[in-house]
């Protein structure tokens, strides 16, 4: 079973995921948290990815599909929640062939929808752990300790690098060329279900969970 979140940055995809993948006991695998770890461990991989994350472009496919096509393959048994992939045609493509041969069945694609001003302000006060990647708002989903991570308190929250706002236009102008086309193709293919990302997180969750169980 493979459920695949689309959405523009900071739309809610990666809080989401943290919740969907619990409640049908599939992995997430979020593409921009594992190019981060490959980052911070200064491996080849991530060396060759610093400068496409930190200027907010698009990291080439056939690095992301070698990532993703990896972690496919050593398999899992619920199934797999794809958080931020596939983000271009190649992508979407590439993941049609690892599904044939993974023998993986992808049942939902969900694009979620939120105004461009309310992301921009979403990110200008998201926070992350630097060591778990789990994400806070300073505004909406504050920790309990103010700066520390809830499940590593040692831990500083930071700021991610691309989410300066020059960035984030950036990013959004990327999102729009590149990966708002999959929203139309996965439309075509009966598999699409746009979903309104305002509102409580729970209520998001709940909509998404909606249109996945009908
Ligand atoms: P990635 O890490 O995937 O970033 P993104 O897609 O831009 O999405 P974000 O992580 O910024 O946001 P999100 O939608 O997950 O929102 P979040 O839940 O955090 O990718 C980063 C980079 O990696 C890319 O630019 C690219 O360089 C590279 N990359 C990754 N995948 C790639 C691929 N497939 N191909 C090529 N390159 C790739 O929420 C945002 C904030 O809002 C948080 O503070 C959160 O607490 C808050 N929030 C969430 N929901 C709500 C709500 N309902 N109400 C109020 N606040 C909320």
């Amino acid at each position: 079973m493979i459920i695949v979140l689309l959405g523009p940055p900071g739309v809610g995809k990666g809080t989401q995921a943290r919740h969907l993948a619990e409640r049908f006991g599939v992995e997430p695998v979020a593409t921009g948290d594992m190019i981060r770890a490959e980052v911070a461990g200064n491996t080849h991989l991530g060396q060759e990815a610093r400068s496409y994350i930190d200027s907010g472009n698009l990291v080439p496919d056939d690095v992301i599909l070698r990532m993703v096509g990896e972690r496919m393959k050593n398999g899992t048994s619920g199934g797999f929640l794809l958080d931020g992939f596939p983000r271009t045609l190649a992508q979407a493509e590439g993941l049609e062939r690892m599904l044939l041969e993974y023998g993986q069945q992808l049942v939902g694609v969900v694009s979620l929808v939120v105004p461009e001003e309310s992301v921009v302000e979403r990110l200008s006060s998201r926070r992350v752990c630097p060591v778990c990647g789990r994400v806070y708002n300073l505004a909406t989903q504050p920790p309990r300790t103010p700066g520390r991570c809830d499940d590593h308190a040692g831990s500083e929250l930071i700021l991610r690098s691309d989410d300066a706002p020059d960035t984030v236009r950036h990013r959004f102008s990327v999102y729009n060329a590149q990966t708002r086309p999959l929203v139309d193709w996965y439309r075509s293919k009966g598999l699409l279900s746009e979903v309104d990302g305002l509102g409580s997180v729970d209520d998001v969750l709940g909509r998404v969970e909606a249109v996945l169980r009908a």
